[in-house]
């Protein structure tokens, strides 16, 4: 295929969210947030009583149902708003439990399976922005350009509690970073689509930038391809 990608991939709270959607506004592409996607599989788990802890999943009968689950997602996405079988579950989704409810069920194969024809819908002209853990490695490998986001383990849970923080919710930087350090490891090493940069990937380590910054040097990468 010939649609333009652009991959950002990296751990969580390095910034990929906010620098995908301002690159793909300044360009005037489409915006996928694959995140979301495991998120909702965490919420669809437990809202139809699923159990998604870690034990669990290792059952081969029970990785099965959560295949089926997303494979049968209902799922509508409207400008910036999610809307799980009509509801507006947007801001339930952004939550640390969301959070780490999606970093548990994305270690089973068969969920990664069942959204892989999902997110490839996404890519339409004239072009996509793609934020996730494994876009430049598995979803999208053919993409026209690759970057591996990082920051350090502190700046990251620094830039969450502030996050947090300014929409009212309590939160603890230790507790955060604890949670933090959890999910890079838990993405690292599972088997199936670990978070690793690809190998033509370009490195960006955003720990002492802004994010006009950051949105520059992906543009300027990307005006350097076209
Ligand atoms: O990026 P976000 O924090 O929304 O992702 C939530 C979780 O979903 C991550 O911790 C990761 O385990 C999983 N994920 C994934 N593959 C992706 C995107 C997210 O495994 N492409």
């Amino acid at each position: 295929e010939n649609i333009p990608v652009i991959c950002v991939d990296g751990p969580t709270a390095s910034g990929k969210g906010t620098l995908s959607a301002e690159v793909a506004e300044q360009l005037g592409y489409h915006l996928l947030d694959s995140g979301v996607l495991y998120r909702l599989v965490g919420l669809a788990a437990e809202q139809a009583g699923l159990s998604t802890a870690e034990p669990d999943l290792k059952d081969p009968a029970h990785a099965r149902r959560l295949g089926e689950l997303a494979a049968g997602l209902r799922v509508r996405f409207e400008g910036q708003k999610t809307l799980f079988e009509g509801r507006d579950v947007t801001d339930d989704l952004r939550t640390e439990s969301a959070g780490m409810a999606a970093s548990r069920v994305s270690s089973v194969a068969e969920v990664r399976q069942a959204l892989l024809g999902l997110q490839h819908a996404f890519r339409q002209l004239p072009g996509l922005v793609a934020d996730g853990r494994d876009m430049g490695t598995v979803i999208f490998p053919d993409a026209r350009m690759k970057v591996f986001l990082t920051a350090s383990a502190e700046q990251r849970a620094v830039r969450r509690h502030k996050q947090l923080i300014s929409k009212g919710i309590a939160a603890n930087i230790d507790g955060l970073l604890a949670d933090l350090k959890a999910r890079d490891l838990r993405d690292i090493s599972r088997t199936h689509a670990p978070l690793k940069a690809a190998e033509d990937a370009l490195q960006l380590d955003n720990s002492g930038m802004d994010i006009e910054q950051s949105v520059q040097q992906v543009l300027d990468w990307w005006q350097g391809r076209t």
